[in-house]
């Protein structure tokens, strides 16, 4: 009976309805351990799919699509989609979705936390506490930077940029300053409140700078020791994007030389292992990927993520997919 259904993998553990769902239409191999499903397993597991549901730990390449020839649709629940080659799948006719909107909002307030949490020194503080630390009071303690009134940067302003933009000029009366591949239109950075400038400026100017942008060959590095050199060295540098758009060593340098003030890293190159360099440090905020954490967002994720990938198999127009052009399947 399944063999007449389309077959698909659920390539990591997903919400009991979201299972629910594609059960009920699809026949499900379910991968469910906690660990991601390295390459070969992947392959293998893929083997007369139709479809994938995948999440960012798992890389659909140009080799896998090779030796995966049923695979009509990636779903993937993320908005990233740096871990798909989107080209490769565009040019064998594989659609791939991904999860935006909504998250943004909740990767936003998260952001704004971060940049608290960093600026004011907040992991500093409560390691320093927790060690028996705190011995009395002193006109310095823990002083760090303010936010109110301050210079935001945003470098990247998609959506989740132009909500962080909000929160910083609504909610804590920033100037805010921007850098983008593409200028908004005069009427977005009106309602914004947000001025463009080049992106040598923004380093400069920034008391915060907020990284925001996608993942590509382009913006690997982007932010490197000649950038760091361009920031002031109250400034604090927070990074929701991707781990790869900040070259790690020079940022761990920067901060042990107090270069800049502080960062705040929810991203890392090569996670989930953490760059040995930043571990060390008392001026860095770091949490383990989790800007669009709320359970409410999560299981809209995992929604948008399941509504694609049925509506493409079952000959409807998915939600959003990021290569309507292979429409029809
Ligand atoms: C996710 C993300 O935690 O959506 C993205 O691009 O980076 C995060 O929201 C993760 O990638 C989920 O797959």
């Amino acid at each position: 009976m399944d063999a007449l259904k389309p077959q698909v993998l659920v390539a990591r553990r997903a919400p009991a309805a979201v299972m629910d769902r594609l059960s009920a239409r699809f026949g499900v191999d379910y991968h469910d351990g906690e660990a991601p499903l390295g390459t070969d397993a992947l392959r293998e597991r893929l083997q007369g799919k139709a479809g994938a549901y995948i999440t960012g730990t798992e890389r659909i390449t140009a080799e896998l699509l090779a030796a995966c020839p049923d695979l009509r649709v990636v779903s993937t629940m993320s908005v990233g989609y740096n871990h798909i080659d989107l080209a490769a799948c565009t040019a064998r006719g594989v659609l791939v979705t991904n999860t935006p909107d909504v998250l943004t909002e909740t990767t936003a307030d998260f952001g704004f936390a971060l940049l608290m949490a960093t600026a004011r020194r907040m992991s500093e503080g409560e390691r320093l506490l927790r060690d028996g630390g705190w011995k009395s009071w002193s006109w310095d303690f823990l002083a760090g930077a303010d936010i109110y009134n301050s210079t935001l940067g945003i470098l990247g302003m998609g959506r989740i940029g132009q909500a962080i933009a909000r929160r910083g000029r609504f909610g804590f009366g920033m100037n805010v300053v921007y850098h983008n591949r593409s200028r908004l239109p005069a009427e977005t950075e009106t309602e914004l409140g947000a001025r463009y400038v080049a992106k040598d400026e923004l380093l400069r100017q920034a008391d915060h700078l907020v990284l925001v942008l996608p993942y590509s060959a382009e913006s690997h590095h982007c932010v490197a020791a000649a950038e760091l050199a361009l920031m002031k060295p109250t400034a604090t540098l927070i990074n929701i994007a991707r781990g790869g758009i900040v070259d790690e060593d020079a940022l761990a340098a920067a901060l042990r030389e107090q270069r800049i003030a502080a960062a705040g890293l929810d991203v890392f190159e090569g996670e989930p292992r953490v760059n040995p360099a930043l571990l060390t440090l008392p001026n860095v905020v770091l949490t383990p990927h989790i800007a669009s954490a709320t359970m409410p967002t999560r299981l809209a994720m995992a929604g948008l993520a399941a509504d694609n990938l049925i509506a493409a198999l079952t000959g409807a127009t998915p939600p959003t997919p990021l290569n309507p052009q292979v429409l029809p399947l």
